[in-house]
C-alpha cells in the first residue's frame, strides 16, 4: 500500500462509520413507519410447530374457505407432514376433488368470482406470505356489519373488502364504533390506548374519528373460542404458505443439539491434550 493510501485509512473508517450510522438511522426510521401503521392490527402468536393447531387449522380452511378460494400450491397429501393420515384426509378434508395428489382447487371460476362479488376471490396458498399472519389474524377478527355495503359486511383492515363476513354464525355480528376526537394527535393516543384493532379516520374541519370493531349479536363460540379458530386458522395457513419451514425447524434443532454434543467431546478432548503442557 502507497503512503497516500495509508493515510486514507482513517478517512474512510470515519466515512465508513458515517454511511453505516446513515444506514441505521434509514433502518429505525424504516421500524416507525412500520410500527405505525400497525397500530390498528394485532398479533396473532400461532405456533407453527403446533401439529393439532395445524390440523384443525386445515379442517377450518377446507370448510370455511376452500368454497371461493383455491390454494393451487397445496397439494392434499402435503397434509400427511401435519401427522394425518391418508384415509383422514379423504375422508374429512376432500371435498373439491378425489385424487388424493391434487391440488387444493375450487369450483368457482374467476369470471364468476368476479361477477358474483366484484373482485375475484385470490389464490391464497402464499397469502401468510404476501400479509404476514398478523395481518390474517386481525383481518378474520375485524368485519362488522355495514348496511351500505354490498355484502351488508365491512372490515375495519381491509376496508369495503368485497369479501362476505363467511364466519359470522361463529363469530357473532360486530358493529363498528366510532370516537371524534378533534385533532389528529388526540385520537392517535385514543387509538393506541385501545391496545388492540383500531383505525383513525380523517373527518371534515380537522377533526379524527377513532374506529372500533366492538362486539354486537352473539356468536355460536365466545370471543375466547372465536380467536383460537382464528389462529388455528391462520397458523395451517401460515404453514401452507411454506410447508418446507417446519423440516427446516426441526433440522436446526437437531443440528444445534448435535453441535451441544460435539462441543463437550472436543472440550475435554482439549483439556486432555493441554494437561501435559501445563
Ligand atoms: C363467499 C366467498 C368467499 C369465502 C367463503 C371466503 N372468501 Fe375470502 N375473499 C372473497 C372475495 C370475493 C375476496 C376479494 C375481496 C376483494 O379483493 O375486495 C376475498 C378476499 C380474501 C382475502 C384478502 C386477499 C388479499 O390479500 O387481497 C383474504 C385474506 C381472504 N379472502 C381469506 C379468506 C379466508 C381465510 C376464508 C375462510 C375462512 C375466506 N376468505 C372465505 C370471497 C370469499
Amino acid at each position: 500500500m502507497s503512503p497516500a493510501g495509508r493515510m486514507n485509512a482513517p478517512a474512510l473508517v470515519v466515512r465508513g462509520a458515517a454511511a453505516l450510522l446513515a444506514a441505521l438511522l434509514a433502518f429505525a426510521s424504516c421500524g416507525a413507519i412500520a410500527a405505525e401503521s400497525d397500530a390498528n392490527i394485532v398479533q396473532s402468536h400461532v405456533d407453527r410447530l403446533d401439529a393439532e393447531s395445524l390440523q384443525r387449522g386445515a379442517r377450518y380452511f377446507v370448510n370455511y374457505c376452500l368454497t371461493c378460494h383455491s390454494a393451487e400450491y397445496m397439494r392434499y397429501n402435503r397434509l400427511t407432514d401435519l401427522g394425518l393420515t391418508d384415509a383422514q384426509i379423504t375422508g374429512n378434508l376432500m371435498f373439491a376433488s378425489d385424487k388424493i395428489g391434487e391440488t387444493m382447487t375450487v369450483a368457482m371460476t374467476p369470471a364468476n368470482g368476479k361477477a358474483w362479488f366484484g373482485n375475484a376471490p385470490p389464490d391464497l396458498s402464499v397469502e401468510a406470505r404476501i400479509r404476514g399472519s398478523d395481518w390474517l389474524y386481525s383481518y378474520l377478527l375485524s368485519f362488522y356489519r355495514d348496511e351500505k355495503s354490498p355484502t351488508g359486511w365491512n372490515n375495519l383492515v381491509f376496508p369495503n373488502v368485497a369479501m362476505p363476513n363467511v364466519l359470522w354464525q361463529l363469530s357473532g355480528e360486530n358493529k363498528l364504533v366510532k370516537t371524534e376526537y378533534d385533532d389528529h394527535e388526540k385520537a392517535q393516543a385514543a387509538a393506541i390506548a385501545v391496545k388492540g384493532l383500531a383505525s383513525i379516520e380523517p373527518l371534515p374541519n380537522d377533526h379524527y374519528a377513532v374506529l372500533q370493531v366492538m362486539p354486537g349479536e352473539a356468536g355460536t363460540m365466545s370471543r375466547s373460542d372465536y380467536e383460537q379458530f382464528v389462529r388455528d386458522l391462520v397458523n395451517y395457513m401460515d404453514y401452507m404458505a411454506e410447508p418446507a419451514r417446519n423440516t427446516r425447524i426441526r433440522l436446526g434443532m437437531i443440528v444445534l443439539l448435535f453441535l451441544g454434543v460435539l462441543f463437550v467431546f472436543a472440550y475435554s478432548l482439549k483439556r486432555e491434550y493441554w494437561k501435559d503442557l501445563h
